[in-house]
């Protein structure tokens, strides 16, 4: 059986979200495919590699086959992926190739799991990988569309061109979340204002976002994205990026965890199409289907 999952952006709010603020999530155009077949032992074959159950070369799927045998126990399986979502890239692909696998084993071994019971084993999964985290990418890999996060209230995204440009460099979530809950640590004070003002960006950006206002959506893009340098989550090569972004005309921040990964960016149509050449940026869909069976 054969299963995928969307990648995801966050348009607003990411760090805060793990300290219950707002954050603006919307799945894109972007998917993971798994696919599952019943054998006698564990094989994942994936673009990192081919191996059994292995925590370390797929950590994500290895705890998703984990986590779906204790509801039900299963002798072995066949996992192949295949992922149009760059991975370590702030676009979700660890979420997405989770629930794309739960899915797949769902329908392979009949198990009737229905869409809460795979985010919540997501969640179980993206805990024992991390050890932290909000359980947003592992919403919006499952149910798709786009939300207003922690109320779970679906949001509307007008007629907006989303630029995503990858810095190359990779952005793991779970250093990056530790590194922000350090320095919360140390000031906890100042850190805690930091996430009210991306609170108060991320609500405001709601209405924004319905009507198609790039310019009010471009000056909430660099508010947002003075407060992620502000945490600690961003770095030279992502300052000189949106730096070089803004002189086209394009407002742009970090998008998920930070560190390196994508920048999303926002702005009138020729400066996108300045930017997407001259970055290698591409365009996505806000929206797409959450996790759903191909054929
Ligand atoms: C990662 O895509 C988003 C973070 O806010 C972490 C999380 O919410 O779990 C950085």
């Amino acid at each position: 059986m054969k299963a995928s999952a969307p990648a995801k952006i966050i348009l607003f709010g990411e760090h805060a979200v793990v300290y219950k603020r707002h954050a603006v999530v919307t799945a894109i155009n972007l998917r993971c495919y798994a696919e599952a077949k019943k054998s006698n032992d564990i094989k994942i074959v994936s673009p990192l590699g081919i191996t059994g159950l292995d925590f370390e070369v797929h950590p994500y799927v290895s705890y998703a086959i984990k986590r779906f045998s204790e509801i039900k126990p299963i002798n072995g399986v066949e996992i192949k992926i295949e992922s149009e979502i760059p991975i370590a890239s702030g676009l979700g692909s660890s979420a997405a190739v989770t629930v794309a696998v739960l899915k797949a084993l769902d329908g392979e071994f009949e198990a009737g799991l229905s869409n809460d019971d795979i985010f919540e084993l997501a969640r179980k999964v993206e805990l024992d990988v991390q050890g932290i985290g909000s359980g947003t990418d592992p919403f919006i890999a499952t149910f798709g569309g786009a939300w207003l996060i922690p109320d779970r209230k679906p949001i509307k995204i007008g007629n907006i061109k989303l630029l995503v440009i990858n810095t190359g460099e990779s952005s793991i979530t779970a250093e990056m979340v530790r590194k922000v809950a350090e320095l919360r640590e140390r000031h906890p004070e100042v850190v805690e204002k930091i996430f009210d003002a991306i609170d108060a960006i991320a609500l405001k950006s709601i209405d924004a976002l319905e009507k198609g206002d790039v310019k009010t959506l471009s000056e909430l893009f660099f508010l947002n994205q003075c407060m992620l340098k502000a945490i600690g989550v961003s770095n030279r090569k992502i300052d000189k990026l949106v730096e070089k972004l803004t002189e086209l005309g394009i407002s742009a921040k970090i998008t998920g965890a930070g560190g390196g990964g994508c920048i999303i960016g926002i702005g009138d149509d020729k400066s996108i199409e300045r930017a997407m050449k001259e970055f290698n940026g591409f365009l996505v869909e806000a929206g797409a289907e959450g996790v759903r069976f191909e054929d």
